[in-house]
């Protein structure tokens, strides 16, 4: 069975959608949550599936005993689901080619440092763009630039607010991220 180790650090939405994803066809499961943020709601939803989870600091990021601790759960493929921190060089070449992330937007529109949630559907409100949605992509050393993978889309409609942008984002990702790795993985 492979192994997903997933980054988050936020409410953990997508964490859920993965782990429950994966709860149900068995291919694959989620056998570690990496987080850096000791009140994330991702955290909950850990220790109510039984998942063991690893807290960081921008210290530990930094350091080769992560990877060590990381190399232990033998993961098949690393899932950002709302990490913000750029993930370190030496980290990208120890994992290369294993780690993806999803982002809230069409990339290249609205990504690079800072970009992230909230921030991210205010910027295509403002920006007056008549769609929006997710690309899925792989992670290199520079941030949101890595090859990509699947972009999905939604309407943003005349008077939408960043809220109810994000419903509908949150949405395609639930539907789309599970789907993605899956297919990944039956891929390698
Ligand atoms: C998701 O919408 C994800 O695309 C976004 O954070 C949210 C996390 O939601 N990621 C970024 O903005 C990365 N730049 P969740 O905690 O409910 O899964």
């Amino acid at each position: 069975m492979d192994s997903i180790i997933v980054f988050a650090s936020g409410t953990g939405t997508n964490a859920k959608a993965i782990i429950e994803h994966f709860n149900e066809n068995k291919k694959a499961k989620v056998s570690l949550i990496v987080c850096n943020n000791p009140e994330a709601g991702v955290l909950e939803i850990a220790k109510k599936e039984h998942i063991p989870f690893l807290i960081i600091t921008k210290k530990t990021f930094q350091e080769v005993l992560l990877l060590e601790q990381l190399h232990d759960y033998q993961p098949s493929l690393i899932v950002l689901a709302g990490f913000l921190w750029k993930i370190p060089e030496h980290f990208v070449h120890e994992f290369k080619g294993k780690i993806i992330n999803i982002h809230p937007a069409l990339l290249p529109s609205h990504g690079g440092k800072g970009m992230y949630g909230a921030k991210v559907h205010d910027a295509v409100i403002n920006a007056k763009d008549r769609q929006s949605g997710i690309t899925i992509h792989e992670v290199n050393e520079r941030y949101d630039e890595g090859a990509i993978i699947l972009q999905a889309r939604c309407a943003v409609k005349e008077g939408d607010t960043a809220d109810q942008l994000a419903r509908k984002i949150h949405e395609l990702e639930h539907f789309y991220y599970p789907r993605v790795i899956e297919q990944l993985l039956a891929s390698k």
